[in-house]
């Protein structure tokens, strides 16, 4: 287990990179809505991210081949933005952007309300957003990575949700995926201890129904609930205080530095 203690310069490059990928879920608000595919999406995202300085961190990532997810209904992540995705009416999309500026990553993502959503839908994005907002709020020095977990799969469960257990929250800043391995379902207690200066991100994916996801065969990345039921998703990146957190990604403001 190595998780890195990032230096006070390796924290400034990292917080400008979260930033410019905050900035890029505030930049596409405007164009997620009905009619509009999720290709067009991505190469709006694509130059937005280049013309700030930096790369989209998801091309060629293991292959993936756009420049970054998007993720509607019941597609969990991983999703491939693609010209014959067209939003309608009552969709509910995650898009997630990982930034590389002067070599650091920042990863967040969020979820869009195409139009008006059924009653359900709403109750589940709302319920994923306070999920990561718990897990937020468990980020301290001292304190273990499980209880992240644990309080979000309590509040989940007790929605009446589940937790995917197959993707994780992640170690981020230096690579785009750095251990350790956040588990968004978790025993009180569990897991090693946060430290100052420790960055990764804490993104549940929470289901309607069941917890399982499948992988699409013929893409290779597509993840869906293996029931067909709705997902959602919030992801920040989050770094290690002296006495708790900062929110790197949060470019609205709506977290204080604790
Ligand atoms: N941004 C995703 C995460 O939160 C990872 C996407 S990897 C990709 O970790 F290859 F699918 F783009
Ligand atoms: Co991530
Ligand atoms: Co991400």
């Amino acid at each position: 287990m190595n998780i890195i203690i990032k230096t006070k310069e390796q924290i400034e490059g990292i917080r400008k990179s979260s930033k410019l990928a905050g900035e890029v879920l505030l930049y596409i608000a405007d164009f997620v809505k009905e009619g509009v595919n999720t290709y067009y999406l991505d190469q709006l995202i694509h130059n937005y991210i280049v013309e700030h300085n930096a790369i989209p961190a998801t091309m060629n990532y293991n292959g993936f081949p756009k420049s970054c997810c998007t993720s509607p209904n019941d597609v969990v992540c991983h999703g491939i933005p693609s010209e014959d995705v067209i939003l309608k009416n009552g969709d509910i999309l995650n898009i997630d952007i990982t930034t590389i500026l002067n070599g650091y990553f920042g990863d967040t993502s969020k979820m869009f309300i195409v139009g008006e959503t059924s009653d359900t839908a709403m109750r589940l994005v709302n319920a994923t957003k306070h999920c990561m907002d718990l897990g937020i709020q468990q980020v301290r020095p001292g304190n273990h990575f499980g209880n992240i977990g644990y309080v979000i799969s309590r509040y989940a469960i007790a929605q009446g949700f589940t937790v995917v257990y197959e993707y994780c929250g992640h170690g981020v800043g230096i690579e785009f995926h750095e251990e350790p391995q956040v588990d968004h379902a978790a025993r009180k207690n569990s897991g090693p201890k946060m430290k100052p200066g420790m960055t990764f991100t804490i993104e549940p994916m929470i289901n309607e129904g069941k917890p399982r996801v499948k992988v699409d065969e013929t893409d290779g990345w597509t993840a869906r609930t293996v029931d067909k039921k709705l997902s959602a998703q919030f992801e920040h990146t989050i770094l290690v205080t002296e006495t708790g957190y900062e929110v790197l990604t949060d470019v609205a403001n709506e977290y204080q530095i604790s």
